[in-house]
C-alpha cells in the first residue's frame, strides 16, 4: 500500500518508471547486515539483480562486498566505491578482457566454472606478474525446486564444474604457479523458499571440503552463493525476509573449521521489495471473451513475468476504495508480441486510461534487464525521498 503522499509525488511523473523506496532498501540492508554478523558471515551483493546508483551507494554504504559477472560490473563496483578487495567475480565465460580488467583492480577471488578457464586466468595473471586468488565454483547437483529457468546447480545446467571432474581441476592446479586456491563456490539457483535447499546444499558442502582437504588443500573460504526468495505475492505484510531463519539454517548445518570464512552472494533478497514499476492505463479494451488493460509498460520494462512465469501483485493506484466492484482484467503491455502479458484475470477495481498502476516486488531483476526492443525509451527512476530521477548509468 502506498501512502496518499506517495501517490501524489507517482503523479508527477512521467511514466512508466521505477519508484524506488530509500527507507525500506536501508531496513532491508540493515536487517542483513545484523543477521550476518551474528555468526560473522560476509555477505556479497550480487550486482545483477539492481545496479541502480542509489541502490548501490546504499548497499556499498552497509559494506557489503561486490558479487560480479562481467568485467562492467567489477568495474561498476570499484567505481562505486565497493572494496575491491571484497569483490567476487563469477560467470562461466569470463572473456579475456574481463579478466584483465578483474586483475588489475586485485579483486578478492575469481570463482572458475572450468578447468580451461583455469588455465586461462592463469596465463593471463602470470603475464601481469600476478597471482589471481581463485576459487572453484561446483556444481553439487542440488534440486533448488525453483523456476527451471533459474535453477543453476544441476549437472545439466551450464555452472560450475561437475563433481567427476574434480581430480582434473587438482591436477591441473599444480601447473598453476599464478594461481593461488582459496576455496570453494556453489550457487544453485534463485526465489528459493524452501530453507531445506539450503540444508541440503550445507551436506553436499561438507563432503566436498573434506574431499579438498584429504587431497591435502586448504579451503580458507566457502562461498555458498545467494538464491534467498521473497514472498511476491506480499508486499506489504511480508516485506523484509527472515534473514536470521536464512543463515541459522548454515549456522546449524555447515561444518566451519577454524580459520574458514563462509561467503554468501544475495541479490534478490536485498532489493527486491523496495521498487514497484509505475505505469498508467493508456487504453482499457472491453471485449466479450477477455477485458484488457493496456499499460504504456511491457515486457521492455518487467521481463519476469514473460520469461519466468512470475507472479507480481498489481495495484491500481487511482482507485483506492477498497470496497468498490471489481472487474478481471488481463493486464498487457504495448509490445508487438502475444506474450507481453504481466498476468491474466487480475481483479481490479473498474480502470480507466489514465490509471495509475503498480507492478509490486520489482526491485530485483527489473530494472536491470530492460531492453530497448521496439525501439523503446529508457525507463526511469524515482526515488522516495526524490533525491534524483534519471536512469541507470553504466560507469
Ligand atoms: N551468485 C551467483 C553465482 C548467481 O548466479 C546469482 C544469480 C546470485 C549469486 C544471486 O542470486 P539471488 O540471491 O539474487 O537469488 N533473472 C532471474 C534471476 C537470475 C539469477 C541469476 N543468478 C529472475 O528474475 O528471477
Amino acid at each position: 500500500m502506498f501512502s496518499s503522499q506517495v501517490i501524489q509525488q507517482l503523479q508527477q511523473h512521467e511514466t512508466p518508471f521505477y519508484y524506488y523506496d530509500l527507507n525500506l532498501l536501508q531496513q532491508t540492508l540493515n536487517a542483513c547486515h545484523k543477521a550476518a554478523q551474528t555468526y560473522q558471515y560476509h555477505v556479497h551483493y550480487a550486482l545483477k539483480a539492481n545496479f541502480n546508483l542509489k541502490v548501490l551507494e546504499a548497499v556499498q554504504a552497509t559494506g557489503f562486498g561486490a558479487d560480479c559477472v562481467s568485467g562492467n560490473e567489477v568495474k561498476a563496483a570499484v567505481a562505486h566505491g565497493f572494496d575491491s578487495g571484497k569483490i567476487v567475480f563469477a560467470g562461466v565465460g569470463k572473456s579475456d578482457k574481463e579478466i584483465n580488467a578483474a586483475l588489475d583492480v586485485n579483486i578478492f577471488c575469481f570463482n572458475v566454472e572450468s578447468v580451461q578457464e583455469l588455465l586461462v586466468i592463469n596465463d593471463l595473471a602470470a603475464a601481469k606478474n600476478k597471482i589471481a586468488r581463485i576459487a572453484i565454483r561446483i556444481n553439487p547437483n542440488v534440486d533448488a525446486h525453483t523456476h527451471h529457468h533459474i535453477t543453476t546447480g544441476l549437472e545439466e545446467n551450464k555452472f560450475g564444474i561437475n563433481t567427476w571432474q574434480l581430480d582434473d581441476v587438482l591436477f591441473t592446479l599444480k601447473d598453476c604457479s599464478s594461481l593461488e586456491f582459496i576455496g570453494i563456490h556453489f550457487h544453485v539457483g534463485s526465489q528459493i523458499t524452501d530453507l531445506d535447499v539450503f540444508k541440503q546444499l550445507c551436506l553436499r558442502v561438507n563432503e566436498l571440503q573434506n574431499w579438498f582437504e584429504q587431497k591435502g588443500l586448504t579451503i580458507k573460504v566457502l562461498n555458498v552463493g545467494g538464491g534467498l526468495g521473497v514472498d511476491y505475492y506480499k508486499p506489504d505484510t511480508n516485506t523484509i525476509c527472515d534473514f536470521n531463519d536464512y543463515f541459522k539454517v548454515y549456522h546449524d548445518h555447515l561444518q566451519v573449521k577454524t580459520g574458514q570464512e563462509v561467503h554468501f552472494e544475495l541479490g534478490r533478497a536485498l532489493v527486491a521489495q523496495c521498487a514497484s514499476l509505475i505505469a498508467r492505463v493508456l487504453y482499457v479494451k472491453n471485449g466479450q471473451a477477455k477485458n484488457f488493460l493496456v499499460l504504456d509498460a511491457g515486457m521492455t520494462e518487467l521481463i519476469r513475468p514473460m520469461l519466468y512465469q512470475a507472479h507480481h501483485e498489481i495495484e491500481n493506484l487511482s482507485k483506492q476504495d477498497v470496497t468498490a466492484a471489481t472487474v478481471k482484467y488481463d493486464v498487457v503491455g504495448p509490445i508487438c508480441e502475444s506474450t507481453d502479458c504481466f498476468r491474466t484475470d487480475v481483479p481490479l477495481p473498474e480502470s480507466h486510461r489514465g490509471d495509475l498502476m503498480a507492478l509490486r516486488t520489482a526491485g530485483a531483476y527489473g530494472e536491470v534487464m530492460a531492453s530497448g526492443y521496439n525501439l523503446r525509451d529508457r525507463v526511469e527512476s524515482v526515488y522516495s525521498q526524490d533525491a534524483y530521477a534519471g536512469n541507470i548509468t553504466l560507469v
